[in-house]
């Protein structure tokens, strides 16, 4: 199935947890993973893996099959995305269990964290635990890199997401403006690494 019908339907299923009516465009792909360079010893977790707009970049960067978890809530897609990149590692999951799977998995050290979950839309208390997560890969040493778009900037949870890191991590390095997304959006991050 057609990748933006395929994202579009499970947004129409799922408006709140999908967030966004397209699947990130290549340019914001591209400015997400931007300076990501895993070695052989980093392991790179995707939050929110949709039909894989971003995945499809990691894939090409990521050094073999134990570099790359992604966690993605929705059964249809991860049935897709299986299909479509059976050589990494897709887990049906809440990324509010982000430790607990990757622990499940055997894999090293997560030294990236790649965060497409629309906090914009998700309930306070799903936001709040899935920042916990977030905070015990920082911890570790890590580059925890996500989007916000535009329009949601001034959203409280956008601001609540920025405020958390900011007290814990210090100011994010924020992206000029993505023009070339739906919605344009600008990515944002930090790193203990
Ligand atoms: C805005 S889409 C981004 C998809 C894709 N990474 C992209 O950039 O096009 C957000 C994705 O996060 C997933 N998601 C939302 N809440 C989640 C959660 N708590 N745990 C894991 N995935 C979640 C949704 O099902 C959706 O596929």
């Amino acid at each position: 199935m057609n990748e933006n019908i395929e994202f579009l339907q499970a947004f129409l299923k799922n408006p709140g947890t999908v967030g966004s009516i397209t699947p990130s465009s290549p340019e914001l792909a591209q400015r997400m993973l931007n300076g990501i360079e895993p070695g052989p010893d980093d392991v790179v977790v995707e939050l929110g893996v949709g039909t894989g707009a971003i995945t499809k970049y990691l894939q090409q960067i990521v050094p073999d099959e134990s570099s790359y978890l992604g966690i993605e809530l929705d059964g249809g897609l991860v049935r897709s995305l299986r299909k479509n990149f059976p050589d990494m590692k897709i887990v049906r999951g809440n990324a509010m269990d982000a430790r607990a799977i990757h622990k499940r998995t055997g894999f090293g050290k997560v030294s990236y964290v790649i965060c497409c979950l629309p906090f914009v839309s998700l309930p306070n208390e799903v936001g709040e635990k899935i920042l916990l997560e977030v905070d015990k890969f920082m911890q570790q040493g890590c580059t925890f890199r996500t989007f916000q778009y535009a329009h949601g900037y001034y959203f409280p949870s956008a601001i609540k997401l920025r405020e958390f890191m900011r007290n814990r991590y210090g100011k994010s390095k924020r992206s000029p403006l993505i023009v070339k997304n739906v919605p344009p959006a600008y990515t944002l991050t930090w790193s203990t690494l």
